[in-house]
């Protein structure tokens, strides 16, 4: 098949290009700064010579968006909410002017979409979309208006000869450098990996060959549209996902921090302390329904996996 993803180059689009090429499909990656073999580019937000390697693919997965590891500065969250609406809009257009439009589009979205929430897990059929909690800093809900806004920007997309699914997605695992799997195992290395504001908050997350896997399937199965969550079955508290992490690289300790502590570290890693306290007990309801089986559905083998990938040489 020839697939095309923009905003590609990042951490997962390298997870997705290497596996699409390896199983033997033409991969083109859209990107604003585009480097190798492959790499097309575009802006993200406006057609050009681009829409051509839309029209006649097989299957487009965008994936374009500014980074969310992030300060939430004003000018970082439009930034955030116009590179994923812009970004969707564009594809969109770009397929709906295609003479030969691909079969199926998968949109990335986010397992943010959900309510902060420890009771119970969100699927699709029964999740309650966040943005109305009365007990998380109001900001928060930016965060699931660019979601909403991104998925409505798909599907206002007038694309009748494509399917469209968007991909609710939790943390995606992969031994790559940088991703975030690196940066929390080197933070557990560095003895920082203890719960963090107690610890309660669930992580959803998926290993990164189920999520490739996962692609795969959706974009076999011609019977599945709409919002799809990409998550591991098996979601849980921060505290036991650190600890099982420090277990699996044989670290003995891991200090716990509160609140106030994640607000100076996540200062000066540039980033927010939403990534770390917002609970996101997402689980994957369709994709069970429909028969996906998951290779590692749960959280200790996942991570032996991916600290055994890591010990035995970088992939990426
Ligand atoms: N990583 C995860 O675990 C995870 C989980 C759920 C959802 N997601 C979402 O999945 C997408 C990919 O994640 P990732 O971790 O691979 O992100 P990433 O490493 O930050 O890569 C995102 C890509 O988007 C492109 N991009 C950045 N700013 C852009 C802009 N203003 N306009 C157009 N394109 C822009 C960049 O490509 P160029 O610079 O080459 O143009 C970049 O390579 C993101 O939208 C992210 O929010 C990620």
């Amino acid at each position: 098949m020839k697939i095309v993803i923009p905003g590609g180059t990042g951490q997962v689009g390298t997870v997705l290009q290497r596996a699409l090429s390896a199983a033997g499909h033409d991969v083109v990656v859209l990107s604003r700064r585009p480097a190798g073999r492959g790499e097309v580019h575009w802006d993200g937000a406006t057609p050009g010579p681009w829409t051509k390697e839309i029209d006649g693919s097989d299957v487009v997965v965008n994936l374009a968006g500014r980074s969310v590891n992030c300060r939430y500065t004003p000018a970082n969250l439009r930034e955030m909410m116009d590179s994923r609406v812009h970004s969707a809009r564009v594809v969109g257009e770009a397929i709906a002017a295609a003479a030969r439009p691909p079969r199926v589009w998968l949109q990335m979205s986010t397992a943010t979409v959900y309510a902060h929430r420890f009771d119970a897990p969100h699927d699709e059929a029964t999740g309650v979309i966040g943005g109305a909690e009365p007990d998380v800093p109001g900001y928060w809900a930016y965060s699931v208006e660019i979601a909403k806004a991104w998925e409505r920007a798909q599907e206002s997309a007038d694309t009748p000869h494509t399917r469209k699914v968007a991909l609710r997605t939790a943390m995606v695992m992969s031994p790559d450098r940088g991703g975030v799997f690196d940066v929390l195992l080197r933070l557990a290395r560095l003895g920082l990996g203890g719960p963090v504001a107690g610890g309660a908050q669930y992580v959803s997350w998926i290993h990164d060959q189920d999520f490739v896997r996962a692609i795969e399937f959706l974009v076999a199965r011609d019977d599945i549209d709409g919002p799809v969550n990409l998550a591991a079955p098996e979601p849980l508290p921060q505290r036991a996902f650190m600890r099982t992490l420090r277990a699996a690289w044989g670290v003995p300790v891991g200090l716990p921090a509160t609140r106030w502590m994640a607000e100076v570290g996540a200062f000066v890693l540039r980033s927010d302390t939403e990534l770390l306290l917002k609970s996101r007990r997402v689980v994957p309801g369709r994709l069970l329904e429909a028969g996906f089986t998951f290779d590692r559905p749960a959280w200790p083998e996942a991570a032996d996996d991916l600290v055994r990938r890591l010990r035995g040489g970088r992939v990426g």
